[in-house]
């Protein structure tokens, strides 16, 4: 008798734990029998990730996707705004984020990166008429950037932390506006972003400036809470949609170009 009791209880306490496990994940199980991972982005950075109407898109969300399916993983996206995916990602409540994120050391301290899928470097947009020809030009101007970005980085870097010039926003096209609004002389971001603008919005005579010598060459990967199983997955995907072409599909379709493919196996 006693026994018996002993064993019901142990079985309830199992069921609780159970119950408690399963509530705390961020991923369920959907129809399909595929687990669904919550996916995290600031989808203000086209064309990486943008809103088209109420859908996200961009070469990250396709990126993301074929790798996701080749690991047999559903995702579901949400755009929480640039700030909050590192909130959202440093407490569990996201499995995973892409958003055009460098992979940086003092990010590596708190967060998980992928292996990296993409090259990228910070340039300056300016108006066509502008006089600014390299970063060092920057210095007494009026810079717009996205808060906690590399791009505010080298900017404080170049122009000293807390400097009133560095104006910051809380996503990439605030930024941009207050340049065409003549809130600032310069934008500074991801060259991927300030060249589809300029090209894409010739009315507002942009350009934009390179400038290697200042601007470091730095690789986005997917973003992970610390020691989290994915990494591995992710890994091993990635390696195989670059290997079988998959990638490159993605690439030509959002760049009209071929990717420089070695770079991303070195
Ligand atoms: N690559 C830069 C960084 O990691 C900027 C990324 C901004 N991404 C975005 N979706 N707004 O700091």
């Amino acid at each position: 008798m006693k026994k018996r009791f002993f064993v019901i209880i142990m079985m309830a306490i199992a069921a609780l734990v159970v119950s408690a496990c399963g509530s705390s994940e961020t991923s369920e199980t959907n129809g399909s029998g595929k687990k669904e991972l919550r996916v995290v982005t600031d989808a203000a950075y086209a064309p990486f990730e943008y809103m088209d109407g109420d859908k996200i898109v961009g070469f990250d969300v396709d990126f993301l996707k074929a790798a996701a399916k080749e690991a047999g993983y559903e995702l579901k996206f949400e755009n929480v705004g640039w700030d909050p995916i590192f909130v959202e990602i440093g407490s569990k409540r996201a499995d995973l984020a892409v958003s055009s994120i460098s992979i940086n050391d003092e990010r590596k301290q708190t967060y998980d990166f992928s292996l990296p899928y993409f090259l990228s470097t910070n340039k300056i947009l300016v108006r066509e008429d502008s006089t600014i020809k390299n970063a060092a030009d920057l210095k007494g101007k009026v810079v717009a950037v996205q808060n906690a970005t590399t791009g505010q980085e080298a900017m404080d870097k170049l122009l000293g932390k807390n400097n009133e010039n560095i104006k910051k926003f809380d996503n990439n096209n605030l930024a941009i506006m207050e340049m065409l609004s003549g809130g600032a002389d310069a934008v500074v971001a991801d060259n991927g972003v300030v060249e589809v603008y300029a090209k894409n919005n010739p009315d507002e005579k942009l350009k934009v400036i390179e400038d290697n010598g200042s601007f470091e060459a730095e690789y986005y990967g997917i973003l992970f809470p610390k020691g989290t199983d994915l990494k591995a997955d992710f890994d091993k995907a990635i390696k195989k949609i670059v290997e079988n072409g998959t990638y490159e599909k993605i690439y030509q379709e959002w760049f009209g170009q071929k990717p420089n493919i070695e770079m991303l196996k070195a």
